[in-house]
């Protein structure tokens, strides 16, 4: 009958149990590839070292500034660390940050930057005062310290020209210069992960991995540095380095073949970075709504669903955003009234109840795979760093919204874990632009105790 052919259909959807060992386990090959210094070349995972290491001791004094970039939202914070409190004052404000924008020039885009820094140290009177920054940049960087980040590529859609192979602390610094209303000293640019694991480690020491299931999807983990062939840092008592491990790109010389599907190559061939970031591509949100669209436009065709309907603006890419599947997938399963009312906001005319079920069924598919894919990479670092009980940050827009994600995740990590082993899995409170203004506060205190 129609039902079982729609689910046929679907069916390479479904990942079993093998398939998502295998994913772990050429997961974890593929991150010892990219830690060794001789293969990392060659390598789809790159585990960059961050250069974070201090944790903030709560000597960090004065007012700092974050900048976070690369999410759905462009934010700047200034945060205030004192003696007493140590987070006495947080303030923050996001910035549109039109398409126009993450697809001009590098100038264009620092130039932007600049002037809603300005704007933000206006408001909050601090324009007055030399402020040290914490740079959240959420793509892929080759770091040489922590306040040098050449960009490799852009990811999750942005492609401003003259940025990829250029230190993005030194172009930022440099559109500020070009304004004589701001004042800000550069102390340290990280990613996303690093942040979020950084403004958790603050509270909770146990925590080694700082995930994003958001745009786009990433962990960074606390390696020994003996097991860090790449890192030249200075060596400390700690003897630990936080390495970005960049895991969107797994997948990208083929190791994801034998589950991805004709949906995510027809979506990877729309994106700017194409053949790029497949993980990513069946994870982040950035994407899961459009893999939906593709297979309910297929299913259609196949006359198995919508058979007495219009879908004209189904047919048109984006049409139908990740947090559609959020919505439809909140309501127990006989309520199928959101899924009315999103259809009906898509014009899709004239579907039945037996539609929305379908609908709801694809989500349900493209969600669930999506968590399995995140808990194999997930449960792959928990092993790896083998500590009887570990805490993971996270965060993310698709983490925090979707209803199930998180627990369809720590489900399949459980699975997935060596026996023994135990985590928990912490969302994170205030994002990463605050663990980016912790770091800056970190590195600024070392900067006065050194002179
Ligand atoms: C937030 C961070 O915590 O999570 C952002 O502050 C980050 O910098 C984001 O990129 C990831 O989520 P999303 O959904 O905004 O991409
Ligand atoms: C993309 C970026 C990565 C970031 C992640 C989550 O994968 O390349 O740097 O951490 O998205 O925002």
């Amino acid at each position: 009958d129609a039902a079982a052919t729609l689910e046929e259909k679907c069916s390479n959807l479904i990942l079993s149990n093998k398939d998502i060992k295998r994913v772990s386990t050429i997961l974890l090959k593929e991150i010892e590839i990219g830690l060794c210094k001789e293969t990392n070349k060659i390598a789809d995972i790159k585990c960059y070292p961050t250069y974070v290491r201090n944790l903030p001791n709560g000597k960090e004094k004065g007012k700092f500034l974050a900048l976070d970039l690369g999410g759905t939202n462009f934010r700047v914070l200034l945060i205030q660390l004192g003696e007493a409190t140590p987070e006495k004052e947080f303030a923050s404000r996001e910035f549109p940050l039109p398409d126009l924008i993450r697809n001009s020039s590098g100038e264009v885009l620092f130039d932007h930057i600049a002037e809603c820094l300005a704007l933000f140290v206006k408001e909050f009177k601090v324009d007055k005062e030399i402020l040290p920054l914490g740079f959240t940049f959420s793509f892929p960087c080759r770091q040489e310290g922590l306040t040098k980040a050449k960009l490799v590529q852009w990811t999750k859609g942005f492609t401003c020209s003259g940025v990829v192979g250029h230190d993005v602390a030194d172009l930022l610094q440099k559109a500020i210069h070009k304004r004589d209303d701001v004042n800000i000293k550069i102390m340290a640019v990280l990613n996303d992960t690093t942040g979020t694991l950084m403004s958790s480690a603050y509270k909770q020491p146990d925590c080694k991995i700082g995930l994003i299931i958001g745009t786009g999807t990433n962990a960074c983990y606390v390696e020994k540095v003996e097991n860090m062939e790449l890192w030249d840092g200075e060596s400390d008592n700690s003897n630990q380095c936080i390495v970005n491990t960049e895991w969107g790109a797994f997948g990208d010389s083929g190791s994801l073949e034998f589950i991805r599907t004709n949906f995510d190559r027809a979506l990877d061939s729309t994106t700017p970075n194409c053949g790029k970031q497949l993980y990513e591509k069946m994870i982040s949100g950035k994407y899961l709504g459009e893999i939906v669209r593709r297979v309910l436009v297929y299913l259609a065709k196949e006359g198995l669903i919508f058979n007495n309907s219009s879908y004209v603006r189904l047919l048109e890419a984006d049409t139908f955003k990740t947090k559609l599947l959020s919505e439809i997938e909140e309501k127990p399963e006989n309520d199928l009234s959101d899924c009315k009312r999103i259809l009906e906001e898509l014009g899709i005319t004239n579907f039945s109840q037996e539609d929305c079920a379908k609908v709801r069924y694809v989500c349900q598919l493209v969600s669930k795979r999506a968590a399995f894919m995140v808990a194999a990479g997930v449960a792959t670092l928990i092993n790896k760093i083998n500590e009887k009980h570990t805490v993971v940050a996270v965060d993310g827009t698709l983490y925090r919204k979707h209803p199930h994600f998180r627990h369809l995740m720590a489900q399949k990590i459980k699975q997935l874990i060596r026996p023994g082993l135990t985590f928990e899995l912490m969302l994170s409170e205030d994002g990463s632009g605050r663990g980016a203004a912790l770091v800056a506060a970190v590195a600024d205190r070392m900067d006065r105790e050194e002179t």
